[in-house]
């Protein structure tokens, strides 16, 4: 995708002005971030509520959810798709990934233990039994958790960080660091190379665009999709930034965005899942969850860079490169220490509930 995509990151032309106090919109996502104290009681409207905090593709937020006595379901919502960056649903399914995963972490913080079970449908069953309650530092992470598309400091990142990194990936899933000055060059060739194909694309400009909340009111009015001040940057009328963004968003521009982005960061992860299936890319999203959330616990920033995985022939490249050539790579995030950004919005668990 685009680096994140210039209205989300780029230019500030019309930065959001609030005066003093807090704007309708920090009140929101406030309130939002947040793991709320149940006092004992079963936690499954919590548990949905954290689990939709879980990073998703585009924030579409492709999930519902279903309550049942000590069961929950997570359910694909199609009608959340992507289709022109995601034909495949591989990011939709990645996204219900990260949703099991944090809904676990969340159900073992309040003392739930989760056992999930692939349904045929796509989506995931979830018995829960009750178990001794662990606020880790991976739970204490799910409001903290975020997207962060700016530059970061630089400072790199020590071997044993690393290594509670990969721990937390586990065996399932692949990951190959890309730390060295060489690798890094490379990888952000490709992943230029990725954006600026995105950026020629109509198609991929209208769905980025459909997704994208010019301003507070609007992604207030829809607490989805890619706010662009989320990103730290310009807000606008929607009459405006369409008009703005193809003079914003130029391949030079975000060529240029992409090499500070990674050259500001520690380094990258790539990471490949075990199977090209919903079951391997739900994998890939609860391995990149434990990864986010370890990071976020360990004081870092990340931002997915997944142009390069988004088009088969790119993809192809990069996976010849990898030395895999018959494995497909599924996600690739950038790390580092960085500012705090405002954060993203998510629907009311109410509105994600199949009654
Ligand atoms: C499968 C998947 C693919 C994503 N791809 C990108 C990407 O290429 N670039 C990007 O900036 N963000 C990407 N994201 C991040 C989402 O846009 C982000 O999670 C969502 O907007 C919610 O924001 P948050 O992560 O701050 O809660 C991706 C997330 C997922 C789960």
């Amino acid at each position: 995708m685009l680096t994140r995509r210039a209205l989300i990151t780029a230019t500030p032309l019309l930065v959001a002005g609030c005066s003093a106090g807090e704007s309708p919109y920090d009140r929101a996502a406030r309130d939002l971030w947040r793991l709320p104290d149940l006092g004992g009681g079963v936690p499954m409207l919590a548990l949905v509520h954290a689990a939709t905090l879980a990073a998703n593709g585009h924030n579409t937020q492709p999930w519902r959810f279903r309550i049942q006595p000590r069961v929950i379901e997570i359910l694909p919502d199609f009608s959340r798709r992507t289709p022109v960056v995601d034909p495949d649903d591989h990011h939709l399914f990645v996204s219900l990934g990260c949703a099991l995963e944090t809904l676990l972490r969340a159900g073992l913080g309040y003392g739930w233990a989760g056992e999930p079970e692939l349904l045929p449908s796509g989506g995931v069953r979830i018995a829960f039994s009750s178990a001794p309650a662990r606020p880790d530092a991976l739970f204490q992470a799910i409001p903290h958790r975020a997207s962060t598309r700016t530059e970061y400091d630089g400072r790199p990142v020590s071997a044993a960080t690393l290594r509670g990194l990969e721990a937390a990936v586990g065996p399932e899933v692949a990951l190959r660091w890309v730390l060295d000055p060489d690798d890094r060059a490379h990888l952000t060739d490709m992943i230029v190379d990725g954006n600026s194909a995105q950026l020629a694309d109509p198609a991929f400009m209208r769905e980025l665009t459909d997704w994208i909340r010019f301003d507070s009111r609007e992604a207030l009015a829809q607490r989805d999709g890619l706010f662009t001040a989320a990103s730290g940057n310009l807000t606008a009328p929607r009459w405006l930034g369409e008009r703005l963004l193809p003079m914003v968003m130029t391949e030079q521009g975000e060529a240029e965005r992409i090499a500070r982005w990674m050259k500001s960061s520690a380094g990258a992860a790539i990471f490949t899942g075990p199977s090209e299936t919903p079951a391997g890319w739900i994998a890939v999203g609860r391995a990149f969850t434990r990864f986010a959330l370890k990071a976020t616990a360990a004081g870092l920033k990340l931002a997915f860079l997944n142009q390069p995985v988004e088009d088969i022939w790119m993809r192809r490249r990069m996976a010849a490169w990898m030395g895999a050539p018959a494995r497909r790579p599924d996600l690739v995030v950038r790390f580092g220490y960085g500012p705090e950004l405002p954060r993203s919005l998510r629907r009311p668990t109410q509105a994600v509930l199949v009654p």
